[in-house]
């Protein structure tokens, strides 16, 4: 959590570091600063609690002196409230250095006992801004921004990118990172820094992650890479995929309404390529047969969104693919003794490709000896970094806190990749494959039949439930996790109690929830392919109708036998069963959308929340 940007070069810094602060915003909004090296070689600050605006209107009352070297920050609280005070920048060295943080360090409080036993006082409640102070007392021995964060990183524990600028080093960012992400635009005559590239991408598409254990030192002219000892570090540039104006609302009413819109594009984008001869081919895993064929187990692991996505894949692969796959939790599955070996494949699923409880869990994979593939929609990130390979889904960049577009491209990815191991290993025949094939390439379309025909009337729907205090969602099978997606999107924008159940669990303890007038979203699987799980889903209707439910019901088209238990239904269009999940998340993303909406809350920015979640 936390956006931080970097700016050295010729232009103004404060507008560059504000606008690149409201790229990142998403990965936190308690509050928001920035510094700023004048022209005249003094340092200036200026950090505000609550949102951007709060510091833009600030700095609009109070502007900061015209400088070109600058940092910014917009946070995600940890250690202290979000006050003025614990806001970054933290100011060191007589307030001569200013420093900015993304992550916890875990051993702060001996280090700040230490400090204060030194004669340090605090300002803040922070972790920041022990490591502002330590690296100030190193600034005084040495004169040098470099030598002093090399002589501070090791001694710090836990997870952090800094960035710092010194006023006695006037056209100069040094900056660090363990376990949390940081990524390098270079400019012509300017040089960025920023958490994901979102933060400058407007002003260039070339960037450089910045490894595990690094620091880099940004001039003008300049960018050097050097693990934590001082030693070169060879680093690639790759080029961004997307432009500013992708990540840009477009108007929007707000980014979530957006991105729901370019679902149809996230799938085609991320099934693009990936075809040959109506058979799924993804480059990026060539070589990788020998591995496909070999593997005894996968394990896919991811949190929230993702892990439903995972929990469909499941579904997928063993169909095609014949191997058992088990979806674990990532904050659950270090936490064990998970039986993992050579013959495991570990797939991680991320968006942002930085949550660290994904991340750990692939690096204990790792350790265990598995092979590990990762599914992630961001370029340069540390979860990729960490696997022996990457799908990357091409959903483009996901600026609204609650996962929609980025959702269906990872069920996207992992279809393609049940279907890639269903070939490779030759328990797919090719006339299922095609057929799959043709499903794939006929969602995009089939997802904005669903927007055009049914988005008009949810939106209504979530307009007379705006005084709703619960929510249910129903499924089985590969409707199971998109009940639990739906209430999951409901929960997170529009504070409603919600819970998504298995269907036949409702017997075991939760129809005790249904009275007159409860709510239940049913998701219903086409009878065409299952005419048995689809009675058993329409007894589990008659079951809670029974009881008073208000039942809204989301079918394929033409699913009759629904319509005497339905207060409403909603309609999907055909596809094949796996599919099918792809087409009935649609209604319930825009059901929370509109709901929120109909409650005035910001649909982007839910409270409490954060993107990106780099802490464990
Ligand atoms: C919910 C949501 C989160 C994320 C989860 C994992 O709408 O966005 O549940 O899915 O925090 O994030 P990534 O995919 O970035 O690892």
């Amino acid at each position: 959590m936390c956006g931080i940007v970097g700016y050295v070069g010729a232009r103004p810094s404060e507008d560059i570091l504000l606008a690149g602060l409201a790229r990142l915003e998403y990965r936190g909004y308690d509050s928001a600063g920035i510094a700023v090296i004048d022209e005249a070689g003094s340092l200036g600050s200026r950090k505000k609690a609550g949102k951007l605006q709060a510091l833009r209107d600030s700095l609009a009352e109070h502007p900061l002196p015209d400088g070109t070297t600058g940092i910014g920050h917009t946070r995600w609280a940890t250690h202290g409230g979000p006050t003025d005070a614990n806001a970054h920048p933290h100011l060191a060295d007589e307030d001569r250095l200013a420093l900015i943080h993304n992550g916890i360090i875990e051993n702060f409080a001996e280090l700040r006992a230490e400090l204060e036993a030194d004669g340090v006082s605090f300002r803040s409640e922070t972790d920041t801004e022990v490591a502002a102070a330590l690296i100030g007392r190193e600034y005084r021995r040495t004169g040098d921004l470099r030598t002093a964060f090399r002589a501070v990183v090791n001694r710090l524990e836990g997870a952090f990118t800094l960035l710092a600028l010194h006023q006695d080093e006037p056209g100069l960012v040094v900056a660090a990172r363990r376990n949390s992400p940081l990524v390098v635009g270079l400019g012509e005559g300017e040089n960025f820094l920023g958490s994901d590239v979102a933060a400058f991408v407007e002003h260039t598409r070339r960037a450089l992650a910045i490894g595990q254990d690094e620091i880099v030192a940004i001039t003008p002219e300049a960018v050097v890479v050097t693990d934590f000892e001082g030693n070169a570090v060879e680093s690639t540039p790759f080029e961004v995929s997307w432009d500013s104006a992708a990540a840009e609302k477009g108007g929007w009413p707000s980014f979530m309404a957006k991105e729901v819109a370019e679902q149809s594009e996230a799938v085609a984008n991320t099934i693009r390529g990936r075809i040959k001869d109506s058979a799924v081919v993804i480059p990026e895993l060539d070589g990788l047969d020998d591995l496909f064929r070999d593997v005894d187990r996968i394990i896919v692991t991811a949190c929230g969104t993702a892990a439903y996505a995972a929990m469909v894949g499941k579904y997928a692969i063993e169909q095609w693919a014949r191997v058992p796959v088990d979806v674990e939790l990532a904050h659950e599955f270090r936490y064990r003794d998970p039986v993992i070996g050579e013959r495991t494949l570990v797939v991680s699923i991320s968006q942002s490709g930085e949550t660290m409880d994904t991340l750990m869990a692939v690096k204990y994979a790792r350790e265990r000896g598995a092979r590990t593939l990762s599914i992630c929609n961001t370029q340069g990130a540390t979860i990729p970094r960490e696997s022996d390979a990457v799908v990357y889904t091409h959903a483009g960049p996901e600026v609204a806190v609650a996962s929609t577009k980025a959702f269906v491209a990872q069920i996207t990815a992992l279809l393609l990749l049940g279907l890639h191991m269903g070939r490779v290993r030759g328990s797919l025949p090719a006339e299922e494959s095609a057929a799959a094939v043709l499903e794939l390439e006929n969602l995009p379309a089939k997802i904005d039949d669903v927007l055009d025909a049914e988005q008009e009337r949810v939106s209504q729907l979530a307009g007379w439930m705006a005084d709703t205090r619960s929510v249910l969602f129903l499924g089985r099978h590969v409707g199971y996790p998109i009940a639990l997606e739906g209430a999951l999107k409901l929960k997170e924008i529009s504070y409603i109690h919600a819970e998504g159940f298995a269907a036949g669990e409702l017997k075991h303890g939760p129809i005790a929830l249904i009275e007159p007038g409860q709510p239940v979203f049913v998701i219903v699987p086409s009878p065409r392919h299952s005419a048995l799980l689809h009675a058993k889903v329409v007894s589990n209707i008659q079951e809670i109708r029974a009881r008073g439910a208000r039942v809204i019901v989301v079918a394929e088209e033409g699913d009759a036998a629904v319509l005497p238990f339905a207060d409403e239904v909603i309609r999907i269009p055909l596809a094949g069963a796996l599919f099918e999940p792809l087409l009935a998340v649609v209604p319930l993303q825009i059901f929370a959308m509109a709901l929120a909406t109909a409650k005035g809350l910001d649909v982007d920015q839910p409270r409490n929340l954060a993107k990106s979640v780099t802490v464990e």
